[in-house]
C-alpha cells in the first residue's frame, strides 16, 4: 500500500511540474494591439474603450487583430485579501466591465503582470498570488496575459512560468500565455508547453538599429516556432514617428517573415494612411499568418543585404531581400534561382554551414549589382559562419534545389508553375527575362510571393 502511495505520489510530483497550457490556442501567431509602446503608464478605461472602436472602424479588426492588451500601470495595490486591485481613478469601473466593453465589440481582451514581486513600473507582481491572480482574471474575462520578468531577482524562470501556467488551467478560462522574460533564460528551449509566444529579446525601441539587432538576433529561432509556440521578437512600433514610413514597412514585413506576434503599439485612433497601408497590408499579414506556421530562414547574410525565406502551406513561400545598407541599390535578381531556394523545415534554423573556401562562388537569386552603387555582392562578401553554398550545391539542411529534409514531397519551384507577386506593389510580377533589376531603397524590402498558378 506505501508503496502505491509513493508512486502516486511520484506521479502527481511529476505532472505538476509539467505545465499543462490551453493547447487549442494561437495556432497562428496573436494578432492585436498593446497599449505601452505609445502610451507607456497613460493607460485608462476610455483609452482602452477608444483602442477597441478603432480596431473595428480601421478596419484592423478585419484584417485579423483581435487582442486589446494593457501593459503594465493598470494596478496600484493588493486588498486585505491579496487581491490585486486596479486602479480606480483610471479605471473607475473596473477592469470587468473594460474587458466586457473589449468583448462586445467582437475582439479580446489581454492584461499585464510579472512573475516577480513588482511589475517594471513597480506596481504589485504575481509572486505568491499565481493561482489567486489566474482565477480574478478568469472572473474579468482575459483572453491573453502577458506575464513579464521584473522583481524576479533568484527566481527561477522555467518554473515561474510553469506555475502561473498551471494556475491559468487551474482556473479554466483559455488565456493565450505570453512569456516575458526578455529571452534571458533561453524560453525557446523550454516554454513551448508553458506559454504560447515567449520575448526573445530586451525591449524594441522605436528606431532602425533597435528594431534591426532585434531582427537580427532570431536568425538561429526559426526550428522552435509553430502553431501555439512563437517567438516574440517584440510589440510593432509602426505608427509612433521614430521611424520613415519605409523603415516601418521593413519592420513590418521582416516580423512578419518570422511569423511573429503582430501587437500594434500605436495610437489606433489617429493613423496617417501610410501607418494604414502598412498595418492593413492583408498579403504581408496572410504571410504571417500561414497556417504552416513556419518562421523565415536567413537564407543569405551580405554586408549590405539579406535574404529571407518562409515556407508557406500550399508548397509557396515568401522570399524577402532586405537591404540594411544607408544606400538605394540596384540589384539584378534571377527570380528562376530565387524560385529554387527552399526555406528551412522544422528542424532547421540553426547557423547555416560556413561557405566553402574562398567565400561563396555567386549570390543565388541576387547575382550582382548595377549602377552607381554596385554593390560588393557579385562574389559575396559574406562574413564567416554566414555565408551559405549556393542554391545549385544543396544544403544538408535542405536549401538546395530540391535536397533532402524540409518538407517530403516537395516539388522544386520554377517559373513555369509558379507566377511571383510583389506583395507590397500587389501585382504579380511581368517577367519578361528571368532576370530582372529590382531597386531597393535604403533600409526597404521587397518581399516576393510565389504563388502557386
Ligand atoms: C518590460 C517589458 C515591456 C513592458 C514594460 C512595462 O520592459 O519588456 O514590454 O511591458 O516592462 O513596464
Amino acid at each position: 500500500m506505501r508503496k502505491y502511495l509513493l508512486i502516486f505520489v511520484a506521479v502527481f510530483l511529476s505532472l505538476s511540474a509539467t505545465a499543462q497550457k490551453f493547447d487549442q490556442l494561437a495556432k497562428t501567431p496573436p494578432m492585436g494591439w498593446n497599449s505601452w509602446n505609445k502610451f507607456h503608464c497613460d493607460v485608462s478605461e476610455a483609452l482602452i474603450m477608444q483602442a477597441a472602436d478603432a480596431m473595428v472602424s480601421t478596419g484592423m479588426k478585419d484584417a485579423g487583430y483581435e487582442y486589446i492588451v494593457i501593459d503594465d500601470c493598470w494596478q496600484v495595490s493588493r486588498d486585505e485579501n491579496g487581491e490585486i486591485v486596479a486602479d480606480k481613478d483610471r479605471f473607475p469601473h473596473g477592469m470587468k466591465y473594460v474587458a466586457d466593453y473589449v468583448h462586445s465589440k467582437g475582439l479580446k481582451f489581454g492584461i499585464y503582470s510579472s512573475a516577480g514581486t513588482v511589475t517594471c513600473q513597480r506596481r504589485p507582481g504575481g509572486f505568491g498570488h499565481e493561482y489567486q491572480d489566474a482565477r480574478t482574471y478568469a472572473r474579468y474575462g482575459v483572453d491573453y496575459l502577458k506575464y513579464d520578468w521584473c522583481g524576479s531577482t533568484t527566481q527561477d524562470a522555467k518554473s515561474s512560468y510553469t506555475n502561473m501556467s498551471n494556475a491559468i488551467k487551474a482556473a479554466g478560462r483559455p488565456i493565450v500565455f505570453s512569456i516575458c522574460e526578455w529571452g534571458s533564460n533561453k524560453p525557446w528551449e523550454w516554454a513551448a508547453n508553458v506559454g504560447h509566444l515567449w520575448r526573445t529579446t530586451g525591449d524594441i525601441s522605436d528606431n532602425w538599429n533597435s528594431m534591426l539587432d532585434i531582427f537580427n538576433k532570431q536568425k538561429d529561432l526559426a526550428r522552435y516556432a509553430g502553431p501555439g509556440k512563437w517567438n516574440d521578437p517584440d510589440m510593432l512600433e509602426v505608427g509612433n514617428g521614430g521611424m520613415t514610413t519605409e523603415e516601418y514597412r521593413t519592420h513590418f514585413s521582416l516580423w512578419c517573415m518570422l511569423a511573429s506576434p503582430l501587437m500594434a503599439g500605436n495610437d489606433l485612433q489617429n493613423m496617417t494612411p501610410e501607418t494604414k497601408s502598412i498595418l492593413l497590408n492583408k498579403e504581408m499579414i496572410a504571410i504571417d499568418q500561414d497556417s504552416l506556421g513556419r518562421q523565415a530562414t536567413c537564407y543569405r547574410d551580405n554586408v549590405y543585404y539579406q535574404i529571407w525565406v518562409k515556407t508557406l502551406s500550399n508548397n509557396e513561400k515568401a522570399v524577402c531581400l532586405l537591404n540594411t545598407s544607408d544606400e538605394k541599390k540596384s540589384v539584378l535578381v534571377d527570380f528562376s534561382l530565387l524560385a529554387s531556394i527552399r526555406g528551412g523545415g522544422r528542424g532547421f534554423g540553426g547557423p547555416p554551414p560556413a561557405a566553402p573556401a574562398g567565400g561563396t562562388p555567386g549570390m543565388p537569386g541576387v547575382p550582382g549589382a548595377a549602377g552607381a552603387q554596385r554593390t560588393q555582392g557579385a562574389q559575396g562578401v559574406a562574413t564567416a559562419g554566414q555565408a551559405v553554398p549556393a542554391a545549385g550545391q544543396g544544403m544538408p539542411g535542405g536549401m538546395g534545389p530540391g535536397g533532402p529534409g524540409g518538407q517530403r514531397g516537395f516539388t522544386p519551384m520554377t517559373l513555369e508553375n509558379y507566377k511571383v507577386r510583389d506583395v507590397w506593389e500587389h501585382k504579380d510580377l511581368v517577367l519578361k527575362e528571368t532576370s530582372m533589376y529590382v531597386e531597393l531603397l535604403p533600409h526597404s524590402v521587397k518581399v516576393y510571393r510565389f504563388v502557386r498558378k
